[in-house]
C-alpha cells in the first residue's frame, strides 16, 4: 500500500484505475438488468456524488439523476439510525426503475431509513447501489443489489468520502488510521 503524497496520513486501499474498471462493470450489470427500460439514479449527498456522476456516464440507458440529503443524529462517523431528511427529491417516483445510488453501507441504518421512504413513492422497482459495503458492521437488514468493493471494518475517505468534511476530493479510497481520526 502506498500513501497520499499531501495527505502522508493515508494509505491507499483501492486505486482510481480499481474504481473505474469496478463502475463500468455495474453501470453494464444495471444496463443489462433494465435493459430497453429507463432508471432514476438517486444519490445521497455528499458522499455519493462522485460515485454516481461516474457511474451515471457508464450507464447505457434513458437515465435522469436526482439528489437527497440526509443526516443522522450522532457522531460523524457514527450514525444512530436516526435519520432526518434534509431535501427531498425534486422528481417523481411514482411508477419509475429507482436505483438509490450510496457510497458506502455501513451499519445499514441510513439506507434502511431510505428504503422505507421510498417505498411509500409508489416507484415500479427499488434497488441499491453502493461503492463499499463494510458487510462486518451491519446491524440492520439491508442489502445492496449493486456493491463496488467489500471492505474491512476501516475508516475509509476519498472517492466522495470525507471525515469533516475533508479528503472528498481524493481519486483513490483511503484509509484513515484511528490516530489520525
Ligand atoms: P450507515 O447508516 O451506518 O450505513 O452509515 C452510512 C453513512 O455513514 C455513509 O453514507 C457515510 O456518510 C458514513 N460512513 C460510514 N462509514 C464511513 C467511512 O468509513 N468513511 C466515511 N464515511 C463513512
Amino acid at each position: 500500500m502506498h500513501s497520499v503524497s499531501h495527505a502522508p496520513e493515508l494509505k491507499v486501499l483501492i486505486t482510481r484505475d480499481q474504481i473505474r474498471t469496478r463502475v463500468a462493470e455495474l453501470a453494464a450489470q444495471i444496463s443489462a438488468d433494465y435493459s430497453g427500460q429507463s432508471v432514476v439514479l438517486i444519490g445521497v449527498l455528499k458522499g455519493a456524488a462522485i460515485f454516481l456522476s461516474d457511474l451515471a456516464r457508464q450507464i447505457q440507458l434513458d437515465t435522469t439523476f436526482d439528489f437527497i440529503s440526509v443526516s443522522s443524529y450522532g457522531g460523524a462517523k457514527q450514525s444512530s439510525g436516526e435519520v432526518r431528511l434534509n431535501k427531498d427529491v425534486d422528481l417523481s417516483m411514482r411508477d419509475k426503475n429507482v436505483i438509490l445510488v450510496e457510497d458506502i453501507l455501513d451499519t445499514g441504518l441510513t439506507l434502511q431509513f431510505l428504503r422505507k421512504l421510498f417505498l411509500n413513492h409508489s416507484p415500479r422497482s427499488l434497488k441499491i447501489a453502493a461503492l463499499l459495503d463494510k458487510r462486518s458492521r451491519r446491524t440492520a437488514p439491508v442489502q445492496a443489489e449493486y456493491v463496488g468493493f467489500v471492505i474491512p471494518d476501516e475508516f475509509v475517505v476519498g472517492y466522495g468520502l470525507d471525515f469533516n468534511e475533508r479528503y472528498r476530493n481524493l481519486p483513490d479510497v483511503c484509509i484513515l488510521p484511528p490516530d489520525a481520526q
